[in-house]
């Protein structure tokens, strides 16, 4: 069986304060997007990972396997799968690669098994693996809060076309956090920006993004070089380091759309 395992986008990112466990509070609207890595699943004696990037790790750091793991623990039952992982969704990206991928096999294992598991069940479990990978279990556009695996649904949001641009290095999330200083934000209200998104009056900003540029100064060049090429606004997704705006007159750039999917069905360009 052939999954289709979709990015996200972070169309705004608040962090509202730092929590004794290590992690952040944080608020975002989160947004499934047409930009997908290909994951094929078939039933083995033995969990195995092979994927088209060398640079992805493929043994039991990766968040797949995690979730194989997850789901044999939670449902007691012995099912090992052979993965094919085709990327297409860079990584150290702020896209949620490995988050999908962990709830896209998640999502297939439940299948192959007869569906043991109901979706919330899923959704549940697979804040487990990582904060991001509960919002794959939503139809697509969520509210995220707590460390993000809180998920409020929304109604479908536009606008619908969006462009998306990552320089060549990258940032480990728990870095980008760590740099983090939450008393020097702007208070912006996040139920205020959610509210203008549900009146189709799209607002787009990170508090993730001073944290990033000072870890990695070459992105503020980047951010200004995409602002001279004609893209309109353009914001970092999470922890960076890819960026994304609706509006460009910069003809090379990636453009994608917002995705959904429906209850019972997964993610399908
Ligand atoms: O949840 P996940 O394993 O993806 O988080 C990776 C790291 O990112 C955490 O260990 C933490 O350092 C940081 N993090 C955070 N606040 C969040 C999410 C992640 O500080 N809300």
């Amino acid at each position: 069986m052939i999954y289709c395992s979709p990015a996200k986008l972070n169309l705004f990112f608040r962090v509202l304060k730092k929590r004794e466990d290590g992690y952040h509070e944080i608020a975002s609207l989160y947004q499934a997007i047409g930009l997908c890595d290909t994951l094929t699943v078939k039933l083995a004696s033995e969990d195995k990972l092979f994927c088209d990037n060398p640079a992805i790790p493929c043994d039991h750091s990766n968040l797949v396997l995690k979730a194989s793991e997850l789901f044999r623990r939670k449902t007691g039952l012995s099912i090992y799968v052979h993965f094919h992982l085709q990327k297409c969704i860079p990584i150290q990206a702020g896209l949620g690669g490995g988050s999908s991928n962990a709830a896209t096999a998640l999502w297939a294992l439940n299948q192959l098994a007869g569906k043991p598991a109901t979706e919330v069940e899923l959704l549940h479990w697979s804040a487990e693996i990582g904060s991001d990978v509960p919002f794959f279990f939503s139809s697509g556009s969520a509210y995220c809060t707590g460390r993000g695996e809180i998920l409020e649904e929304v109604p479908a949001l536009s606008p619908l076309a969006v462009y998306i641009a990552k320089p060549k290095g990258g940032l480990s999330t728990p870095e980008v956090y760590k740099n983090t200083h939450v008393p020097d934000l702007a208070k912006r209200d996040p139920l205020e920006a959610l509210s203008l998104w549900l009146n189709n009056q799209p607002v787009c900003f990170n508090d993730l993004e001073s944290a990033a540029f000072k870890l990695m100064p070459e992105l503020t060049v980047f951010k200004n070089q995409l602002i001279e090429r004609g893209w309109e606004n353009p914001a970092m997704t999470g922890s960076g380091t890819a960026f994304f705006a609706f509006k460009t007159a910069d003809k090379s750039a990636l453009q994608t759309h917002f995705l959904w999917r429906q209850e019972g069905k997964w993610y399908s360009q």
